[in-house]
């Protein structure tokens, strides 16, 4: 595996590659990869000749009293297991690289960054939406992959390929879990062996939401309220919990068909994401 930090040598490589007839993937990550980083390396892999990934923690998807300064920054040990999930080459840019300047122009997609994360996170989608925009231009890829653990990032970014017509096919990769069920991320570095135990709850309170609902449960603001009590009591401190419309984000009402059940909630001070979809038949 090639790496290569500035944007000049990127557009070369892929654009040789270009010439040569060849499909390029694109995987952006902010690094300290995990299994569910490899995962969309390897699905990416099989919709393409050539795989790239980043890795850049981009500072304007970060509030000012979030994690930018300690989010792990683990590169080498990052290369080493992209190049044995065989990514052809990786870009690692600096800030000065992506952010020459003050930067003066936003991509910002409305009413999708409204709820859920979005509420709690003024801006950050902001910053994923010009940051992906950035990289879409400088690697202009094929397909692009994205993890549906951000179930929110992933519908924002399908609707600004979209709005900007990208021709990029964006591509959704399952979420990937530790066996006792808990969401890969590269925040449950964080969590102490017990917190992990802990934090397993989250997708235990989503699948037994899911199940309700699928068993014709419609009482949504009761359903929430007892879940949310129950991850209250295992410990958590509950950002947000709630069933939503699959394509507007919005609060779910009995005419959505498409739902996502999504949870934000803190662990100590480490704020953990997950979520679960899921199809009904409306009566
Ligand atoms: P990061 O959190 O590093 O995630 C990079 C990609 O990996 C995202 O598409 C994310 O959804 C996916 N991912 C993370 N955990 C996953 C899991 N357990 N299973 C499957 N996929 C998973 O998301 C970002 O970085 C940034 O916002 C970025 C898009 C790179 C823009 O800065």
């Amino acid at each position: 595996m090639q790496t290569v930090h500035t944007i000049a040598e990127l557009r070369q490589q892929v654009r040789d590659w270009r010439q040569a007839g060849l499909k390029v993937a694109f995987v952006p990550t902010m690094g300290n990869l995990h299994a569910g980083h490899i995962s969309l390396v390897e699905t990416a892999r099989r919709h393409a000749d050539k795989v790239v990934a980043s890795i850049f923690v981009n500072p304007t998807q970060f509030g000012p009293s979030e994690d930018f300064d300690s989010y792990p920054r683990t590169l080498d040990a990052d290369s080493a297991k992209l190049a044995a999930g065989h990514c052809d080459l990786l870009f690692a840019p600096s800030i000065d690289e992506m952010y020459p300047e003050k930067n003066r122009t936003w991509v910002d997609v409305d009413d999708l960054g409204d709820y859920l994360c979005g509420a709690s996170r003024p801006g950050h989608f902001r910053g994923v939406t010009t940051v992906v925009s950035k990289l879409f231009n400088i690697v202009q890829p094929d397909v692009a992959c994205f993890g549906e653990k951000d179930f929110q990032q992933l519908a924002i970014i399908r609707r600004m390929s979209q709005d900007l017509f990208f021709p990029i096919e964006i591509i959704a990769v399952a979420t990937a879990r530790e066996s006792n069920g808990l969401a890969m991320s590269s925040r449950n570095g964080y969590l102490s062996a017990a917190q992990k135990e802990q934090a397993a709850e989250l997708y235990a309170v989503l699948q037994q939401l899911k199940s309700q609902i699928e068993a014709g449960e419609r009482d949504y603001p009761e359903l929430v309220k007892v879940s949310t009590k129950k991850l209250t009591q295992a410990g958590f401190s509950v950002d947000y919990l709630s069933i939503n419309s699959a394509s507007t984000l919005a609060p779910a009402t009995l005419a959505d068909q498409q739902l996502v059940v999504a949870v934000a909630a803190k662990l100590g001070t480490t704020r953990l994401i997950d979520n679960i979809s899921l199809s009904i038949a409306c009566d």
